[in-house]
């Protein structure tokens, strides 16, 4: 939710920012801002997308400056709410991600004492707060600031005819990239790709002091070391190569990204850490939490390791008893409901570890430990690489608890991978794309896949979407069903099959008609359906994955042909920052 970025050096800081800010644009996308310091304080800031505003901020020039791009909390998305923000008399700019909890008392405080606000903000009282204690020491003036804020922020400020830029991170993520004689900060190391592999990331209750050639971190006052660690991702890996939207790229790349995760193992920590586990919690948010509960069916069903699996924002209000490994699973690393979660469950002393994309990210240095998926950065909204790293990952750890059993099914399914996205999907986009509803169904891991299908296909087309267990239609929903609501059924081999095919005609019966995913030759199947979509007769573990991606299509055509803007859905954002 919201990226920043900041840039101090010899190259004019526009083109910088401006580059920096498209590439996090998928954290927020309802306006963008950017300040630069020269001798004076320059601003320009715009409701929409930067590719559409990015012109008018041509004429602000300087060696240093911060960017926003912005997905509203606190007022609507306008030019006035957009960060950059400064204080009364425009001296000092701040943009700012999270959420400053006392913003209320603190805007009340202010006004009291004279300060003229414009915005509706939160974010608009670190300016005049900075204000209030600026006399030349920025440094200074900020750390007299943070203490009286309450919640959570990466904040970066500067003020005129300072060379410098301090920026602060407690709760919201902060990253610094070291090149030569020219230090980047960003929400996270994407816009550093292009300019250099060296980066730190900040820890929360860290302040940082960059001048062009050097920085210096304080943590409660004191200067401290943060390790310079190098990033394994290119540039290249964030750009579109061709495709028409980075969903489709994102899913292309999955034969490889699975492959790259199951190639990378896990380590001999992680492995001691899943063989001492008497029992596995999972937490997670959205397509994450998809991807636990599939674990779950596979886990509990294959190797008998009682699973939980908990939202990361219900866990907080109503933790349950726990017992055993707590999993945090969050392709960013940076959801604020899960790693609320890890927290309480490292406070409860469980042995905790991280399964992200994220090198850096908060939960990898909340956690005990931490099992990387090898995705690279998914920059289309809706996960889709991500989701199928996460299963490469957790479908390990059952491989690992049922000592290799899966070997052979884990290191072909990259293959069946690449087949399925051949798959011809478009008589299905033609019926879900004239629909108002579509049921997403199946049964045991099936399940979960099927509530990924209709998340995917309600983010990205929105088209309203409902994943359900197969044998649970009949006790409500079925009431919805018509002519008009296509139900998505997937059906494979297995002690369920019987039972699916049963559903099957009963929603026949009320006249639904039936997307069903089956394995290729099940003519028997394919009778009773009016669109059959086949998938290849492997593994059950390789089925989840096939399943999951044909459905990744069907949500990506179908939001292609009610031209919806795929890699930047309404209302959303790709990091969810905010609980
Ligand atoms: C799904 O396409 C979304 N991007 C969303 O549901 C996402 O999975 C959720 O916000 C959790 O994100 P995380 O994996 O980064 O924690």
């Amino acid at each position: 939710m919201c990226g920043i970025v900041g840039y101090i050096g010899r190259r004019d800081a526009t083109p910088v920012l401006i580059q920096g800010l498209k590439r996090l644009e998928y954290r927020g996308y309802d306006s963008f801002g950017i300040a630069t310091v020269g001798s004076a304080i320059g601003v320009y800031k715009k409701t929409g997308r930067i590719s559409e505003g990015e012109a008018g901020a041509a004429d602000l020039h300087g060696y240093a400056g911060i960017g926003h791009t912005r997905w509203a909390t606190h007022g609507e998305p306008s030019d006035t709410n957009a960060h950059p923000h400064t204080d009364c008399e425009k001296k000092i700019a701040v943009v700012h991600n999270g959420i400053i909890e006392n913003y209320s008392e603190l805007k009340r405080q202010l006004e009291g004492r004279g300060h003229i606000f414009r915005s509706e903000t939160d974010t608009e009282v670190i300016a005049h707060l900075i204000e209030e204690h600026y006399d030349g020491d920025l440094l200074a003036a900020v750390n007299a600031t943070l203490p009286l804020l309450k919640g959570s922020y990466a904040v970066l400020a500067i003020a005129e005819n300072t060379q410098r830029i301090v920026a602060a991170r407690d709760a919201s993520p902060l990253v610094l990239g070291v090149g030569d004689a020219e230090i980047f900060a960003a929400s996270d190391m994407t816009p550093l790709l292009e300019y250099t592999e060296r980066v730190i990331f900040l820890e929360d209750g860290d302040v940082a002091d960059i001048t062009p050639d050097r920085f210096t971190v304080y943590h409660e006052g004191r200067v401290v070391e943060r390790p310079v660690e190098l990033i394994d991702w290119c540039v290249e890996d964030t750009r579109k190569g061709g495709f028409a939207h980075y969903m489709l790229k994102e899913i292309y790349e999955q034969p490889q990204s699975f492959y790259e995760t199951i190639r990378a193992g896990i380590d001999d920590r992680v492995r001691q850490m899943v063989m001492e586990a008497g029992e596995i919690t999972l937490v997670a948010c959205g397509t994450s939490y998809h991807t636990a509960l599939a674990f779950k069916y596979m886990a509990e069903s294959l190797c008998s390791i009682p699973v939980r699996v908990e939202l990361g924002s219900e866990f907080k209000y109503f933790t349950p008893p726990l017992r055993g490994l707590v999993i945090a699973v969050s392709q960013s690393g940076e959801t604020a409901d899960t790693i609320a979660a890890l927290k309480m469950a490292k406070a409860r002393n469980c042995p905790t570890l991280a399964i992200t994309n994220m090198q850096g990210s908060t939960v990898t240095r909340v956690a005990d430990e931490t099992l990387l998926m090898r995705a690279g950065p998914e920059i289309g909204v809706a996960a889709t690489k991500s989701y199928t790293a996460q299963l490469a990952a957790l479908m390990q750890i059952v491989n690992l608890r049922c000592e290799g059993a899966f070997d052979d099914a884990l290191s072909h399914a990259h293959l069946a991978i690449g087949d399925i996205l051949l798959q011809d999907v478009h008589e299905a986009v033609a019926l879900c794309s004239k629909a108002d509803h579509v049921f997403f169904v199946g049964r045991g891991p099936f399940y979960p896949v099927s509530m990924e299908g209709a998340l995917k296909m309600k983010e990205i087309s929105y088209v309203h979407a409902e994943g359900y267990a197969a044998g649970e239609l009949k006790h409500g929903p079925f009431a919805l069903l018509t002519e008009e609501t296509p139900v998505v059924a997937v059906c494979t081999p297995g002690p369920t099959y019987g039972v699916m095919a049963s559903n099957i005609k009963e929603m026949k019966a009320r006249k639904a008609p039936i997307i069903a995913l089956g394995v290729a030759g099940d003519t028997e199947l394919a009778e009773i359906v009016d669109i059959f979509i086949p998938i290849p007769n492997t593994h059950l573990l390789v089925q989840v994955l096939t399943a999951s991606i044909v459905l990744q299509l069907l949500a990506y055509h179908t939001a292609c042909a009610l031209q919806r803007d795929v890699d930047k859905p309404r209302n959303l954002a790709k990091s969810v920052t905010v609980e």
